[in-house]
């Protein structure tokens, strides 16, 4: 009988000893069979230091840091490279803007191979909706999507460079934003397509080199 007394109190000290501390706190660390590497010496985000003579250990950046901005300045999908130009300072360039202004003109130089990444990425993003030839006239819009202006709207086609860069960049009213999936320079590189587009429209005799306007009448 002894014993068995002996075992019931047992069984409730054990019961007691497994569950009646559950989801007490203590300051004492676990014992750990396999530790991994759950306990490292660190310091925690806004905790005291020990070490640093103000006994902070979230330190106070150095004189002259810079800041990283980290921007991609020409990817391709997939292997995006990373911009040498972190701080991403130049205004006209990374925004299209001077202060609160527009810039009237892409701030970089436009030739053939800019024009024609252009033309690639363009009919890439872009030509579902606005068309190919910029009219508007994209598949979206056979399936119901309204509201699209054609670039061949004099609107659009006296808009500085800058502002269609930043309709690219961050959308506007019902056209999202492109920014995140099309690099900076190649923003600048539709814009300077769609400038190519507008002129194919509409254009004048006195575009052709004079030169080679005989060619017309034949
Ligand atoms: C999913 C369809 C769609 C795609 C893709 C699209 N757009 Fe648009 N875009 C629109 C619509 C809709 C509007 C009219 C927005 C509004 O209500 O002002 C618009 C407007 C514009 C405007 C005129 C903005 C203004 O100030 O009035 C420009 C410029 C433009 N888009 C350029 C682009 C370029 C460049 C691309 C490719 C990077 C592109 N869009 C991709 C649907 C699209």
């Amino acid at each position: 009988m002894r014993w068995v007394l002996a075992g019931f109190l047992a069984v409730i000290l054990l019961i007691i000893a497994l569950m009646g501390w559950r989801g007490m706190t203590s300051v004492r660390r676990p014992l750990m069979l396999i530790p991994d590497m759950d306990i490292q010496p660190r310091y925690d985000a806004q905790a005291e230091s020990a070490f640093f003579a103000d006994g902070r250990t979230m330190r106070p950046t150095p004189a002259g840091v810079v800041a990283f901005g980290g921007l991609d300045y020409f990817s391709d999908a997939g292997s995006p490279r990373k911009n040498g130009d972190l701080l991403a300072e130049d205004d006209a360039f990374y925004r299209g803007k001077v202060g609160k202004t527009f810039v009237s003109k892409a701030p970089i130089e436009v030739d053939l191979p800019l024009l024609r990444r252009g033309r690639e990425r363009f009919n890439i993003h872009c030509a579902v909706c606005h068309g190919a030839t910029g009219f508007a006239n994209g598949i979206t819009t056979q399936y119901g999507l309204m509201g699209v202006p054609s670039y061949h709207d004099n609107r659009i086609r006296t808009m500085p460079d800058g502002e269609i860069y930043n309709t690219i960049t961050n959308g506007k009213n019902t056209m999202t934003a492109y920014g995140h999936q099309v690099a900076v320079r190649d923003r600048w590189a539709i814009v300077a397509y769609i400038r190519a587009l507008q002129r194919s429209q509409n254009a004048s005799v006195n575009d052709i080199p004079a030169s080679a306007r005989a060619e017309l009448n034949q």
